[in-house]
């Protein structure tokens, strides 16, 4: 699942991803609605090259359906079309080729114009490991197909698959890596489950998720773990620490001395955000103020 990224390997799937650009009328990113900023491939305009774009915010029904909206309003603003999908359900997927023509449309216009009947749009799936590419092509196909595995510099040869739609995908997808250097992505990524949790430590993870979660979610995390006293500053990591106690001391975890066990509480913690037993949360918002949501 989490995939070593070197210099070589970005640079080769990068050059992938602009060698099929020459094949598609239109790219569809996919991003996880959870993490909007996180999964994101910070340097995707350039690799794109100004090729006509698709956003999509997948997983959308684990994330906070206000967010949902809040996200596609700023990805519109920034003068992209977006669509809030959840490949695994098959919602929205429907709106994906309406959109796709509507984004191609002077294109087909043009074609109609010259007497010829419009081909089905080719297009190219990018994003990073774990958005859900696989599941979408498999979602607008139809039918379970292979597609071919997360590895980067694998070349493979190029097919088309039809879909149900006046789409046609590049089989393979593009794969886009995030932005390692950034330290808060990789808690986030991890938060969500989308690297493996083994190579950053639990208790961090559970730290720097609880930071995102305080700002929209207290209400939420308050009633399930009992806790009382909201933090006042989110960076007093001691005032982030004690919540991830107080969650430890719900579930009982405790060492020797009255100790919590943090590492114990930050699973249970993961645990229950990634089952959505904190309900639907997105741990990033376009704007500082965005609407807390109540239990
Ligand atoms: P990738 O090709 O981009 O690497 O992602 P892939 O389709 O393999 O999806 C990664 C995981 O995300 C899969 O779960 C898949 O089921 C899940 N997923 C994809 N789209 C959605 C969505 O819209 N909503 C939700 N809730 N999940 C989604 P997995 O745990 O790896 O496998 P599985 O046992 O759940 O299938």
């Amino acid at each position: 699942m989490a995939i070593q990224w070197f210099p070589g390997h970005m640079t080769r799937a990068k050059r992938q991803i602009q060698e099929k650009l020459k094949l598609i009328d239109l790219a569809i990113e996919l991003i996880d609605a959870r993490v909007p900023i996180s999964s994101r491939n910070p340097m995707v305009d350039e690799i794109l090259h100004g090729k006509p774009r698709l956003v999509i915010l997948n997983k959308s029904d684990l994330a906070d359906p206000r967010m949902n909206e809040e996200w596609k309003k700023y990805f519109e603003n920034e003068g992209l079309t977006c669509a809030i999908v959840d490949a695994n359900s098959g919602h929205g997927i429907k709106e994906i080729p309406v959109l796709a023509k509507e984004i191609l449309k002077d294109k087909i216009d043009k074609q109609i114009a010259k007497g010829m009947n419009p081909r089905a749009i080719r297009s190219l799936i990018v994003g990073i490991p774990n958005v859900g590419k696989s599941t979408l092509i498999n979602r607008l196909a139809g039918k379970n197909i292979a597609i071919t595995g997360d590895r980067p510099g694998v070349t493979k040869g190029q097919q088309w698959i039809k879909t149900k739609y006046d789409l046609e995908l590049l089989d393979t997808p593009g794969i886009l890596w995030p932005k390692f250097d950034d330290e808060l992505v990789g808690y986030r990524l991890a938060t969500i489950g989308s690297i493996k949790e083994q190579v950053l430590n639990v208790d961090d993870i559970g730290f720097y998720a609880i930071k995102s979660l305080l700002p929209r979610y207290w209400n939420v995390m308050a009633e399930r773990y009992n806790l009382k006293e909201q933090p006042t500053d989110l960076d007093d990591p001691q005032q982030v620490v004690e919540v991830l106690e107080g969650i430890g001391r719900k579930h009982g975890y405790l060492q020797s001395g009255g100790v919590v066990d943090l590492e114990k509480a930050a699973i249970i913690l993961l645990r229950d955000l990634r089952s959505a037993k904190l309900g639907r949360i997105t741990l990033e918002a376009p704007f500082d103020d965005m609407p807390v949501r109540e239990v």
